[in-house]
């Protein structure tokens, strides 16, 4: 499959047309970005190590009934995807305190939160990506009430999967955060990447951080990070 047109790039990927309407191009970058793209680096390897995993996850997810827009890996830095409209809200489900939510709550981070919860934040470079809740969500009309009980849903089936996985690697799942698109026939499906740019994840024993808060917060190398990640998972 030929890649057409750039039709978007964000702080980790592109996006390319295919000769296919309705099949896109993802191109996985090496550069790394956070605190709303104030602090950036090009990071070698980044960008297959994260093909990579999102690839697992999205296939172990597939096999546990839960559909994506992931198709195929191509190559060390492509994968195709279905074309979906991204719906402009990050979807964060938590499982232990960290992050902003230690901070917001005044919780320090490692603490086990009594129950999962699932946030909203409005995907809104401008704002800052600010916390919403379903009455924002209404009134800025960016999903309908059964789309939001879709997502949150989701948020929470999809914890339960890859609690599973990470725990089998000894790994603790903290939080993630996911983006949903809808598809050609308006179909809610899960879109973006799950990687550990997207995921806090820790040693099970140790507690060390094998995601992006080693580049946010200058802990080490982020590639020996997610090289960790990959080898438990399995690929290479
Ligand atoms: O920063 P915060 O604690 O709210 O992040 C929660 C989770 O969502 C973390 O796993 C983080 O990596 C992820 N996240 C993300 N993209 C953002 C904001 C947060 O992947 N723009």
């Amino acid at each position: 499959m030929d890649k057409g047109q750039l039709l978007y790039e964000g702080k980790a990927k592109r996006l390319y047309q295919t000769e296919q309407e309705d099949v896109l191009f993802v191109e996985y970058k090496n550069s790394a970005t956070a605190f709303n793209g104030e602090k950036k680096a090009e990071i070698a390897g980044k960008g297959i190590l994260n093909n990579r995993i999102s690839t697992i996850i999205f296939e172990r997810l597939k096999e546990n009934g839960i559909d994506s827009h992931f198709v195929k890996r191509i190559s060390e830095h492509e994968q195709l995807v279905r074309k979906v409209d991204i719906i402009p809200i990050e979807v964060v489900t938590r499982n232990i305190a960290a992050g902003s939510l230690a901070k917001r709550l005044g919780v320090d981070e490692g603490t086990p939160l009594k129950r999962t919860i699932v946030e909203f934040y409005y995907k809104d470079d401008a704002l800052g990506d600010p916390l919403i809740n379903n009455d924002h969500i209404d009134i800025l009309g960016i999903a309908t009430k059964e789309e939001v009980e879709k997502i949150y849903e989701l948020g929470l089936q999809v914890n339960n999967v890859l609690k599973a996985i990470f725990s089998e690697i000894g790994v603790l799942l903290v939080d993630f955060k996911l983006e949903f698109g809808r598809d050609t026939k308006g179909e809610v499906l899960l879109a973006d990447e799950i990687s550990p740019d997207t995921c806090r994840l820790w040693d099970a024993v140790t507690n060390q951080k094998l995601d992006k808060d080693v580049f946010r917060r200058d802990l080490g190398s982020l590639t020996q990070s997610y090289e960790i990640i990959l080898a438990r998972l399995g690929g290479n």
